[in-house]
């Protein structure tokens, strides 16, 4: 029944500024001829769309390894890997809940307000459903190392996919400027993992230079097969709302590499008839690191300036991102809209998306803010249908999330008096003796402020 075969996809490189399509990538993944970056396309396209969903559905009651993967069920819309049984590395990624987001859509006046939550996936942010694609690439091609900058989410990721692979990896990151809980991740799954005093940027400079020099494969976003792979994000959406798009779809923006890849999926579906329109994709990013934003607003996408980043949602604390041209592309080809949101802004939106139950890191937040925003500007209007990319778990970043309960957060910078107005969603541990008196009365003070 689920596991039919279809015939194998052929896809291409392509480069996205020249258009030249080379037989494979090197090994930056930029083009040889004019240095921008690449990407796959399907030459010779064409399916049944109703056969191609209802495969897609059967293969959920598969017991295959390939159908259970919410990446490698939609597999006729990626690049083939040769050998899959042998090669594919697979944590049973993707298949993530859409959960309502109630209270937050009250607050922010919306009717229809629901939360794509890629944290759930097996190493708990969004980049595991790339991962299992470029790095069953990199065993197929026979690496023995594979390696990442990151600002922590993708080096948990290539970490574990590496490993179940038995694959060397080498992890860059900045310096005191990851969670914890991320840095944890990759040392459980035994990467070599270097903390360079530098940021996120040069940690990519560096690990640019060194796969010219060594045989590394290289997993940042750059490669191709990782976009591929989180496209499938858009996909599993989209068969979660019997293929009815929303108004519109939602995302945080760093290295740029994930919303490329939900446009170029929205893109690809529309060509296939599988949607019979496109949801509008909004790009959100933090004020201290904002550099696409600026780029649209004030140089109209035709060029983007470097910046020094800064902001607490680490995870997006990037100032050149690499694939802002892709992004921009999907942007324009949506009708979508770019915004800029405060530290304050994302610490409310975070702990507004926990009150409902279902919480995330801060970089994930940003797009509950940037909502916010876009619903006041009137780009968003009550009776759409509005759909949040969550990126990354709650847990991934608790020190951020205690800070900001006890208040902490913001003490001794710009923002502290601002900072009261989030008092209210603030829900401090409580210290107290041993005592059932004790606690009664904190339950009576909870009841009487609730
Ligand atoms: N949200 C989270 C939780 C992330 O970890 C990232 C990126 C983003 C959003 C932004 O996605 O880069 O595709 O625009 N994290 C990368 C990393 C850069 O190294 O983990 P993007």
């Amino acid at each position: 029944m689920s596991t039919t075969k279809t015939a194998e996809t052929v896809s291409r490189l392509r480069c996205i500024s020249c258009g030249a399509t080379p037989d494979s990538a090197g090994e930056d993944f930029r083009c040889t001829a004019c240095g921008d970056l690449l990407e796959f396309v399907f030459p010779g396209w064409s399916f049944d769309p109703a056969a191609l969903k209802s495969l897609w559905l059967n293969r959920r009651t598969s017991r295959e390894a390939l159908d259970q993967s919410g990446v490698w069920r939609f597999r006729e819309l990626l690049p083939h890997i040769p050998n899959p049984e042998e090669h594919v590395i697979t944590l049973g990624e993707g298949n993530t809940p859409l959960y309502r987001l109630p209270r937050c859509a009250r607050a922010v006046g919306v009717e229809n307000l629901h939360a794509k939550h890629q944290g759930m996936n097996p190493t708990a942010s969004f980049k595991d459903t790339g991962m299992t694609v470029a790095a069953s690439s990199a065993h197929q091609q026979e690496f023995r190392w594979v390696a990442c900058a990151s600002t922590g989410n993708t080096s948990a990721s290539m970490a574990a996919y590496a490993a179940r692979g038995n694959m060397h990896s080498l992890v860059l990151i900045p310096d005191g400027k990851i969670s914890w809980g991320k840095l944890s991740q990759s040392l459980d799954y035994g990467a070599l993992t270097c903390q360079l005093r530098t940021d996120f940027d040069g940690c990519v400079r560096i690990l640019n230079e060194l796969v010219r020099q060594k045989p590394v494969y290289l997993l940042n976003s750059v490669n191709p097969y990782r976009i591929e792979g989180q496209k499938t994000a858009a996909i599993e959406l989209m068969e979660q709302l019997a293929w009815e798009p929303p108004d519109h779809i939602i995302v945080p923006g760093g290295n740029l590499g994930n919303s490329s890849a939900i446009g170029k999926a929205l893109l690809e579906m529309r060509e296939l008839k599988l949607i019979s329109r496109l949801p509008k994709l909004s790009i959100i990013q933090a004020h201290g690191a904002n550099p696409f934003y600026r780029s649209v607003r004030e140089f109209g996408g035709k060029k983007l300036e470097p910046m020094a980043a800064d902001t607490l949602a680490t995870a997006i604390r990037i100032g050149n991102p690499a694939s802002w041209k892709k992004a921009l592309r999907v942007l324009q080809a949506t009708g979508g809209e770019v915004e800029e949101v405060s530290e304050i802004e994302i610490a409310t939106a975070k702990a507004e998306i926990g009150a409902d139950g279902i919480g995330c890191e801060p970089a994930s937040a940003v797009t509950l803010a940037g909502l916010k925003k876009l619903r006041r500007s009137g780009f968003v209007k009550s009776g759409e249908a509005v759909v949040l990319i969550l990126t990354g778990h709650l847990l991934k970043d608790p020190d951020f999330t205690i800070k900001f309960h006890r208040g902490d957060l913001f003490a001794g910078t710009g923002d502290a008096a601002e900072a009261v107005q989030a008092k209210s969603l603030q829900h401090a541990p409580v210290v107290l003796d041993a005592d059932l008196g004790a606690v009664m009365a904190a339950v009576d003070a909870a009841e009487r402020n609730s």
